[in-house]
């Protein structure tokens, strides 16, 4: 599944011919239509997203929310990558944050995996070659751990105290690729995803996860497609507890990349671990690269509704509704599985794990009175059945919305 295998290329171009010829046959076919067919190109859609951050809508710049600054932890190179061959995109070693866990948490574990969409092209793969998503040398030496990730016990209520790793993202493709040759054109690349959590997950084990007493991986948008994929092999790794244990209590969770729902659809069938889908109904990502991408948009008229929500008419929300309806479709038959949980919110956002306020504060968004902090530890804990589904956008107030700036789209 490398976006640069060729079945891929060769499907780029008719899909977005495809959506163009439809999009302007738009006209008064409905909105649940309109979020069909979207649904039905996710995949296609998402080889043909930009290779920036996928993480990067405005929620970023809130504060952040606690009793103090964020921790800040330093980068870890896995040592022996090169000899493994497990390597980012242009031959230096992948790296990973980790935060040691104290207290009672000092024998559990929590994984996240970083996102920030996928190369399609080689072109693209050799910009981001000069990037922290494609090179340890540019990468951050060191990352605050928010949200999820945090420390501070009033951010995050349930895991402050566990160890804690955010995996950096370097290979282009959701930590899924696994190719040998070494040179594209003469030039060198590689697309070692596989190998890099196969190598980083062997670090971490002899570091304690093998002793682990409960595990959780989690990951958010091309991160997220990536707990989909290693959700199980992470089960079989961790811990040496028995089955019954690993059953109990390892557990996955994603804030799913919104051009990947396709993939978690047909790869959440065959997962046998437990999991946790957080998923905003209007994901602004998948708005804008997958429902109204600009190019099936020559005459601009979905630009503003496509930066901020409340800009949209009505015919563009009924279009959005539609689109919820079809995610809600897509999911219905997750929500019979009994260990799993969900809390799809009726915001306008991307990747909410990641943020003190919209993990868990005061002013976090919220279903049933409860934050997505509170929802996923009484998933996690078993303190009762968390299938929270929001009712439709304009209806909660507790929502971010992200409102995204034109440099944001020109990107
Ligand atoms: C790579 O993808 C970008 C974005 O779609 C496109 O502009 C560019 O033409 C592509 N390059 C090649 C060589 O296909
Ligand atoms: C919502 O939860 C907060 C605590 O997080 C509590 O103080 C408040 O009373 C609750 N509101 C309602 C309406 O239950």
């Amino acid at each position: 599944m490398h976006p640069l295998s060729s079945s891929t290329s060769a499907s780029a171009g008719p899909a977005t011919h495809r959506l163009r010829l439809w999009w302007r046959r738009l006209g008064r076919r409905g909105a649940a239509g309109a979020a069909a067919f979207a649904f039905a190109l996710l995949a296609a859609a998402f080889f043909l997203a930009p290779s920036r951050d996928a993480s990067a809508p405005s929620t970023a710049s809130y504060p952040s929310y606690g009793h103090r600054l964020p921790t800040l932890v330093d980068l870890t190179l896995v040592a022996g990558a090169r000899e493994r061959g497990a390597v980012c995109l242009d031959g230096t070693p992948p790296g990973y944050h980790w935060l040691p866990g104290f207290g009672e948490g000092s024998d559990k574990w929590l994984l996240h995996l970083e996102g920030g969409s996928w190369c399609r092209n080689l072109t693209w793969c050799a910009q981001r070659k000069e990037t922290n998503l494609g090179s340890s040398d540019h990468m951050g030496r060191r990352a605050e751990f928010v949200g999820i990730l945090s420390d501070d016990q009033l951010q995050n209520p349930d895991f402050y105290n566990w160890n804690k790793v955010k995996v950096r993202y370097c290979d282009g493709a959701s930590f899924s690729g696994n190719v040998e040759e070494e040179f594209q054109d003469g030039t060198p690349f590689f697309f070692r995803g596989q190998r890099i959590w196969e190598a980083v997950m062997s670090e971490l084990l002899s570091k304690g996860l093998s002793r682990a007493k409960e595990a959780f991986l989690t990951g958010c948008s091309a991160g997220g497609l990536s707990t989909y994929i290693n959700c199980d092999d992470f089960r079989a790794l961790v811990p040496k507890a028995s089955t019954d244990l690993r059953k109990k209590f390892t557990h996955c969770s994603s804030d799913m990349e919104p051009g990947q729902c396709i993939f978690p659809r047909e790869v959440a069938k065959g997962i046998h671990t437990p999991m946790f889908i957080l998923n905003p109904a209007y994901d602004v990502w998948q708005v804008e690269h997958v429902l109204s991408p600009e190019g099936s948009d020559p005459e601009r008229l979905w630009q503003n509704c496509r930066l901020d929500i409340t800009k949209c008419d009505s015919k563009q929300l009924e279009t959005l509704q539609g689109f919820r309806k079809e995610l809600l479709d897509a999911i219905s038959e997750f929500k019979k599985k009994k260990d799993w949980g969900m809390f799809i919110n009726a915001c306008f956002i991307h990747c909410q794990s990641m943020n003190s306020l919209t993990w868990h504060s005061p002013s976090a968004p919220r279903i049933n009175n409860k934050t997505i902090a509170e929802s996923v530890g009484d998933w996690f804990f078993n303190r009762r059945e968390v299938k929270e589904i929001d009712c439709e956008y304009p209806c909660n107030p507790t929502c971010h919305n992200a409102v995204l700036d034109q440099a944001y789209k020109e990107e």
